[in-house]
């Protein structure tokens, strides 16, 4: 097992959420985290889907241990709720290596990552989510102690402050982003390997929940599964959320088996619908739809009309309802799909994209 230090998490502050009422935000909610952590995978082999990450990571941690080396510093980029997390953790694992964990926002003056770093002994995995939030002298320190394995510590402050080396023994780094746009191209350049984890299709989330339903001891359909699987957004995150939204549905409504059944009930209870869209999401098909004949429409005349911040309706909403095929972004705003048209119960107008 894995010794595993934490340091200070903060949340992500410029994270914009859905608000803790709906199902299907991508992002962890309050008290989650527990339930979470008992259902991680432990291994590289335990990990569902991700196929092409799972090779090539595999590839890049048996290469150096063959060669008894660490491995090159692991970027993980993707939306929340793939599993950055689970993957940073089975890296320690999979390497029998203390696993160090902080976050870029924790990580606001140097000192702070000095510190961190004073204390790393030889193979350990160092793990920064949020890297892209950490502040900028923590990263330029970092790019020295990425590349060299070595910082500068300044002592005092003003004329009389002295700058001491510190030689680190080395270590890897796993980076894990949301937002790897935002990463300067420095830092990004140091990193040897950079997994880009992509959302989940219905089959692997069919075995997600499967796997978690063994793990909490629910019985469960495989009808049942695949509903739950299909309404998750492609991320594990809301699957194991959204079974134990069911789960809750069939202890009280029926002998406690998930059966399709009180999967779609307790789904329409807590306002999921067969596409996994919530209140959120639907009101804003019905502004690009009703409000404005499907668009184009900017993004920012579409958050007000659901009352919402720009930046929930373009990077919660939006992605979501791009990647289901019911909105086009084109040069001039975001338009509706024929999908979109019919998933309101309404006919496509001609020449609609994707009629
Ligand atoms: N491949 C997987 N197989 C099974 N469960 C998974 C998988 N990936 C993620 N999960 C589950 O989904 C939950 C969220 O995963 P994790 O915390 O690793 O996501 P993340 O990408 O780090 O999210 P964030 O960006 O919010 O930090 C965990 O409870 C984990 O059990
Ligand atoms: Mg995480």
């Amino acid at each position: 097992m894995s010794d595993i230090e934490r340091t200070e998490f903060k949340l992500p502050e410029s994270a914009p959420a859905r608000g803790p009422e709906s199902s299907v935000e991508p992002h962890a909610q309050r008290g989650e985290h527990d339930v979470e952590k008992s259902l991680r995978p432990k291994s590289i082999h335990e990990f569902i889907g991700q196929p092409k990450v799972r090779r090539q990571l595999d590839l890049v941690l048996s290469g150096a241990r063959q060669r008894s080396v660490t491995p090159d510093h692991i970027l993980l980029s993707g939306p929340p709720g793939l599993g950055k997390t689970t993957m940073a953790m089975i890296v320690a694992q999979e390497l029998g290596t203390s696993l160090r964990m902080t976050s870029g926002p924790a990580l606001e003056r140097a000192g702070d990552l000095a510190a961190m770093l004073s204390n790393i002994m030889e193979g350990d995995v160092l793990f920064i989510d949020e890297i892209h939030r950490i502040a900028r002298p923590a990263e330029e320190m970092l790019y020295m102690a990425m590349e060299d394995f070595r910082i500068d510590v300044i002592v005092g402050k003003g004329p009389g402050a002295t700058s001491i080396p510190l030689d680190i023994p080395p270590f890897t780094l796993v980076g894990a982003t949301t937002r790897a746009g935002m990463l300067t191209g420095p830092l990004r350049d140091r990193f040897g390997f950079t997994a880009q984890m992509e959302f989940y299709d219905v089959e692997d989330l069919t075995q997600v929940v499967t796997r978690a339903a063994g793990i909490l001891g629910v019985d469960i359909d495989s009808d049942a599964a695949v509903e739950i699987a299909s309404r998750s957004r492609g991320t594990p995150r809301i699957a194991n959320r959204l079974l134990r939204r069911v789960r809750d549905y069939a202890d009280v409504h029926s002998d406690g088996r998930v059966t399709v059944r009180a999967a779609q009930g307790a789904l329409e209870v807590f306002d999921v619908d067969e596409l996994g869209l919530d209140r959120l999401d639907r009101a804003v098909l019905d502004a690009l739809i009703r409000g404005h004949g499907g668009g184009p429409v900017g993004v920012s005349t579409l958050a007000i009309a659901v009352g919402e911040e720009p930046s929930t309706v373009e990077e919660v909403c939006e992605p979501y309802l791009v990647r289901a095929g019911l909105v086009s972004r084109t040069g001039r705003g975001r338009v509706a799909t024929s999908a979109a048209w019919r998933h309101l119960g309404l006919e496509p107008p001609e020449g609609a994209i994707g009629s």
